[in-house]
């Protein structure tokens, strides 16, 4: 479960995520969609949260006193490489221009006292007693971020942190990793020590694995910890390396959000990883040299394909595609063979769908819907799955007409709220105002 999932979040998320008219009509294009582009589709650069001014003003007004530093933490989407990330293999995500904000005051008070606007509730701790126990699920992300800094030796007075978002929440844009690296990032700050973000990212990931319980990978974490503006990342989850990709000029990321809640994305995306490491062990026991299924080639894999079950063969073949499917989709990239990349894009949520079955009915109905649209390349479901969203890659003189015309479509037959972004790749978690 993802933080601040509750129903008053749902609902906050429904106002936000649709808010405000961007006014489409007064360029008399579409007019049959006239009246309802009012709400189908935003551009995610445009601030529909509190802002960093009133934020500040927010801060002070709880804390009797100015934060010192405001911290921006994006949220990220993966446009290639899904559920090949603690099979050490690659993913090609980018962090975004919504995400998580973070005021903070260092104190010596000796707490943790934290306001989330969003939820409009507060979680006051010692550190002395930083155990996750007993707040609501979004207390123990904060929580575990503190406890683990202070168990890996960085000495932490006490702070007063305010936390804002304009990211939808439990969508599969990684708002849980958006918000340990905020946290991570914003008490560091009250300490002065400078983190690597492979670091960060590594510390986000063991609040995920350790106190929240999910057996993630790291790839949303180091998204979110070294992201760069216009670029996607390749990354190695074996190295750790990173690889900045610059996105073309002439292409758009879309954001597609189905409105269909992740349930059951916890217990569900660890059986995945659990059916993949059976898969390895079978295939370890006659291949002693492959550390993990990033070293399985598909012949490799056909040869020991009648020592598998039916699933673990289908996990297998989804993780060693997929790895193949970002590589080639990067060289793809880099020689602006964006239509190439769409391809591989649909082919990806194919096995997604058919191999890996972590999509759902409307996630398939909304990628269709998406790869017919005029201008998108490719489309496929993004994150773990289970409902959440989807992403596409459309090019830039159609993105506007195509969010529009994909959301209209699948609200028509779902009657789900569905809505659409218009992202663009940005820089990882950084302090972004130091308030002198
Ligand atoms: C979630 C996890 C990631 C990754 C994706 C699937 O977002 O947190 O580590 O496994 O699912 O690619």
């Amino acid at each position: 479960m993802p933080p601040w999932c509750t129903p008053a979040a749902a609902e906050d998320r429904e106002q936000r995520h649709h808010a405000g008219p961007r006014d489409l009509t007064d360029e008399g294009r579409l007019p049959a969609l006239a009246e309802s582009t009012q709400e189908l589709f935003r551009r995610s650069s445009r601030k529909d949260h509190a802002g960093t001014g009133d934020l500040q003003r927010r801060f002070e007004q709880a804390f009797g006193a100015p934060a010192d530093q405001i911290v921006r933490s994006p949220g990220r989407v993966n446009m290639i490489g899904e559920h090949t990330d603690y099979n050490d293999g690659w993913a090609l995500p980018a962090a975004l221009d919504i995400g998580t904000d973070i005021a903070v005051r260092r104190r010596t008070h000796g707490l943790l006292r934290v306001r989330a606007l969003r939820l409009d509730t507060n979680d006051e701790r010692p550190l002395t007693d930083l155990r996750p126990g007993d707040g609501p699920e979004w207390t123990r992300y904060v929580r575990g971020c503190a406890a683990l800094l202070r168990d890996t030796g960085h000495h932490l007075d006490g702070a007063d942190l305010m936390i804002d978002s304009d990211l939808p929440l439990g969508a599969g844009l990684s708002s849980s990793a958006s918000l340990e690296l905020g946290i991570l990032v914003a008490l560091l700050a009250t300490t002065g020590s400078d983190v690597k973000p492979t670091e960060l990212a590594r510390l986000g990931q063991r609040v995920e694995n350790e106190i929240v319980g999910v057996d993630s990978g790291i790839m949303d974490q180091l998204a979110v910890a070294s992201g760069v503006a216009g670029h996607l990342l390749l990354i190695d989850c074996r190295t750790l390396a990173v690889d900045p990709v610059p996105l073309p000029a002439d292409v758009r990321i879309l954001i597609l959000d189905s409105a269909v809640p992740r349930s059951l994305a916890g217990s569900a995306y660890n059986r995945r990883r659990a059916e993949c490491e059976s898969a390895l062990r079978v295939i370890q026991t006659a291949e002693p040299t492959v550390h993990a299924l990033r070293d399985v080639t598909e012949n490799l894999l056909a040869l020991h394909q009648s020592r598998l079950t039916a699933v673990e063969f289908r996990r297998a073949r989804h993780v060693i595609v997929e790895n193949r499917r970002v590589l080639d989709g990067v060289v793809a990239l880099r020689r602006g063979a964006v239509d190439e990349f769409g391809r591989l894009m649909n082919l990806s949520h194919i096995s997604l769908r058919d191999d890996y079955q972590v999509s759902g009915p409307e996630l398939d109905l909304l990628v269709g819907i998406a790869t017919r649209a005029p201008g998108v390349l490719g489309a496929r479901l993004t994150g773990a799955g289970f409902g959440g969203c989807a992403v596409a890659l459309v090019t830039a003189d159609h993105a506007d007409d195509a969010a529009m015309a994909i959301t209209a479509q699948y609200r028509r037959a779902t009657g789900r709220p569905g809505s659409a972004s218009i992202c663009v790749p940005s820089n990882g978690a950084h302090v972004r105002s130091t308030v002198l």
